[in-house]
């Protein structure tokens, strides 16, 4: 989050952050650990999501299993993409891989609440954590604990969207981004 809110402060002031924070988020070591840890919250999430299907009583409980769903949806797909852009495609997975598709219609329909709900599903899911974990605290604690995470997370969601999108300040993808949408028949 903080590598992406870095955009905020521009496009070429984040892609100089996200090359530093590369040397360590990239490192084989921290990566591979990473990505296994990517692939651990996916699978044991959905598993937890089945097994407490019956047992799930409350609002926060549900919000808590539908947002770690779409956090699953989300990962897979966005790493995969991540992935995929590097290996296969031999693109820097930069800002602009990130940004192209909200650059080439129709795909921003699906690319803004994409980005939008996973942000969103991330802080709603640590919200619900940390209602859990304030067990001892008052229950209107707990609840405001959920509210504000998820207000955070809306408002950190927009701001992102509003960047990739170059509605905060504008930016030229370059078109070996935007050809990765590109139909075969033009
Ligand atoms: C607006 C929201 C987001 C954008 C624009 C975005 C964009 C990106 C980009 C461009 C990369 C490639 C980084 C690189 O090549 O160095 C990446 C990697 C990744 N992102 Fe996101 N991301 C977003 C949200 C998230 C969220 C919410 C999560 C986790 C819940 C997440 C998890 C990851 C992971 C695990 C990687 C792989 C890192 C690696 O192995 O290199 N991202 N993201």
């Amino acid at each position: 989050m903080t590598n992406h809110l870095w955009s905020l402060a521009g496009i070429h002031e984040h892609l100089a952050f996200m090359e530093l924070a590369r040397k360590v988020y990239r490192h084989a070591a921290v990566e591979s650990l990473l990505l296994f840890c990517v692939a651990f919250q996916i699978f044991s999430g959905l598993w937890l999501v089945i097994r407490g299907w019956k047992q799930r009583v409350g609002a926060v409980a549900w919000i808590q299993a539908l947002s770690g769903c779409v956090l699953a949806f989300f990962l897979a797909v966005h790493v995969s993409a991540v992935l995929f852009g590097r290996t296969v495609l031999a693109l820097d997975t930069n800002f602009y891989y990130a940004a192209a598709g909200m650059h080439v219609s129709p795909y921003e329909f699906f690319f803004a609440p994409y980005y939008f709900l996973a942000v969103l599903a991330l802080f709603t899911h640590l919200g619900c954590a940390a209602y859990w974990l304030l067990q001892s605290s008052a229950l209107k604690t707990r609840r405001w604990a959920v509210g504000l995470a998820m207000l955070a997370g809306a408002a950190v969601s927009t701001l992102l969207v509003l960047s990739l999108a170059g509605k905060l300040q504008p930016f030229e993808v370059p078109a070996r981004y935007k050809a990765t949408y590109a139909h075969p028949d033009g």
